[in-house]
């Protein structure tokens, strides 16, 4: 690494009207996070230093935002769009203090390589005033294009101020740039508004370094570190990219996904080795699954932890605070929140456990309902150890049920249950012999007349 200084500047100021969104475009998610965060994880990935985010649409929103995924963040308003150029100035007070390496990221390419980022900080200490992360596609429209004279880079053009000889190039502005630091400003500065959008382009700066005599490069990335979102279609394409590297990275770490793209991770998902996930499985943020779990199809688990040798569904429901123990079981049609299962405790058929506890070897009967709310407010539910909660059971909590004790199936459980003891929350069955016929005979009767 490198121990050159660095400021990393994410541009986030854009409107993003093609979203068709409330909300500011760099606030939609990829991965259960938002699109800015994962540039600025990035940047942190490749050991990019101080971070300044530059906002305008939706500041406040976006302010929020980062108080969560970059803390340290330093945040510029940029008051009118004028420009990336403009944009980038927005944050002058930072550029100000003096870097070795300031590296430009948009909020809304969320897919850049940290490598690639790497990449052009080595090109700044290897003596270049401006580095230019390019990428080669067939579909070029609305780029900048890469105008390369002699093996050098001289100029960016946009689109809209292509000529029909420029607009054939291929070679494209990802949008990511890396400038040396003792230029920044005076570069930024040159920056005019004279083209077709009236605005102040960022990636003027390379003719007029170039036409300083200065070393101006472009260096190529891959076309994900390029993708920039504009609508929700290339949200989608972003979204379905980054589900493509986690599931390959999840299976070469040792984790059997049997219809790979049917799973979805989030940004955070911790899964073990040995584990085996069936098809159609949604894993939402916070969710740790220890190695050797299997997890059944149709599971959708979120802010969960899953313990060893722990079995989840097929349809099972985790949410937010659910922890499974060793080999614990939660089977179809089950949903857990905030509830520990400890080891060995089975939760297999058609139940809620909502603020509870459950203890180790303990039984839960199919239809079991755990009453923890009462319209105001949750109440909490404690399982002993080996306990057997018979089936369609409700547990109206705040309730116990003491180690070892055995509740009778179709009770409602509104008392502590204590140790060892057998409780019955229903009516005793009565048996009329032969009323049944009886009845009968007087119904037939009945429908006669
Ligand atoms: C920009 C590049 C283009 C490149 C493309 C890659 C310029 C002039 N053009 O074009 O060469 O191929 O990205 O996707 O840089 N922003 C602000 N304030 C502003 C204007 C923009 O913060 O005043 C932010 C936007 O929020 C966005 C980024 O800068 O994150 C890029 O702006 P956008 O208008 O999308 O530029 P493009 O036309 O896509
Ligand atoms: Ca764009």
């Amino acid at each position: 690494m490198t121990s050159r200084t660095c400021l990393s500047i994410i541009l986030a100021a854009g409107e993003g009207t093609r979203m068709k969104s409330a909300l500011p475009k760099v606030l939609h998610k990829i991965a259960g996070l938002p699109m800015v965060a994962h540039v600025a994880r990035a940047a942190e990935a490749a050991g990019a230093g101080d971070l300044a985010l530059v906002v305008g649409h939706g500041a406040e929103e976006v302010r929020k935002a980062a108080e969560k995924f970059a803390p340290r963040a330093e945040l510029f308003v940029q008051e009118k769009r004028l420009g990336t150029a403009d944009a980038v100035l927005a944050a002058r007070a930072a550029i100000a203090r003096g870097y070795d390496d300031i590296l430009v990221m948009f909020g809304d390419t969320p897919l850049i390589d940290p490598t690639a980022l790497a990449a052009a900080r080595d090109r700044l200490a290897n003596g270049a005033a401006v580095v230019v992360l390019g990428f080669r596609t067939d579909k070029p429209t609305g780029y900048g294009r890469l105008i390369e004279k002699g093996g050098r880079l001289v100029a960016i053009r946009e689109e809209k101020d292509c000529s029909e000889e420029e607009r054939r190039i291929t070679f494209c502005n990802s949008g990511l740039m890396a400038i040396a630091g003792g230029q920044a400003l005076k570069l930024l500065e040159a920056v005019g508004n004279a083209n077709a959008k009236g605005e102040f382009y960022l990636t003027d700066i390379v003719g007029i370094a170039s036409g300083q005599g200065l070393e101006v490069v472009a260096t190529e990335a891959s076309f994900e570190s390029a993708l920039g979102i504009n609508n929700r279609a290339e949200l989608a394409e972003a979204e379905a990219i980054w589900q493509q590297r986690r599931r390959r990275e999840a299976m070469l770490a040792g984790v059997t996904l049997v219809a790979p793209e049917t799973v979805f991770f989030s940004h955070d998902t911790e899964i073990g080795a040995d584990t085996v996930v069936e098809p159609n499985v949604w894993f939402g943020p916070g969710v740790r699954i220890d190695p050797g779990a299997s997890i059944h199809g149709f599971s959708h688990i979120e802010g969960a932890t899953v313990a060893s040798g722990s079995e989840v569904g097929p349809f099972a429901r985790l949410r937010p605070g659910a922890d499974l123990k060793k080999r614990a079981k939660v089977g179809n049609f089950c949903e857990v929140k905030k509830a520990t299962v400890e080891e060995g405790a089975k939760v297999n058929h058609l139940t809620y456990i909502g603020d509870a506890r459950v203890g180790a070897g303990a039984n839960i009967g199919a239809g079991t309902i755990t009453c923890n709310y009462d319209g105001y407010s949750k109440f909490f539910t404690d399982i002993g150890e080996n306990a057997f909660i018979g089936s369609n059971s409700s547990l109206v909590a705040p309730v116990s049920i003491g180690n070892g004790g055995y509740v009778a199936s179709g009770s409602v459980i509104t008392e502590d249950v204590p140790e060892d003891a057998l409780a019955f929350g229903r009516a005793r069955q009565k048996n009329l012999p032969g009323k049944a016929r009886e009845l009968r005979a007087r119904r037939a009767e009945a429908a006669k007349k």
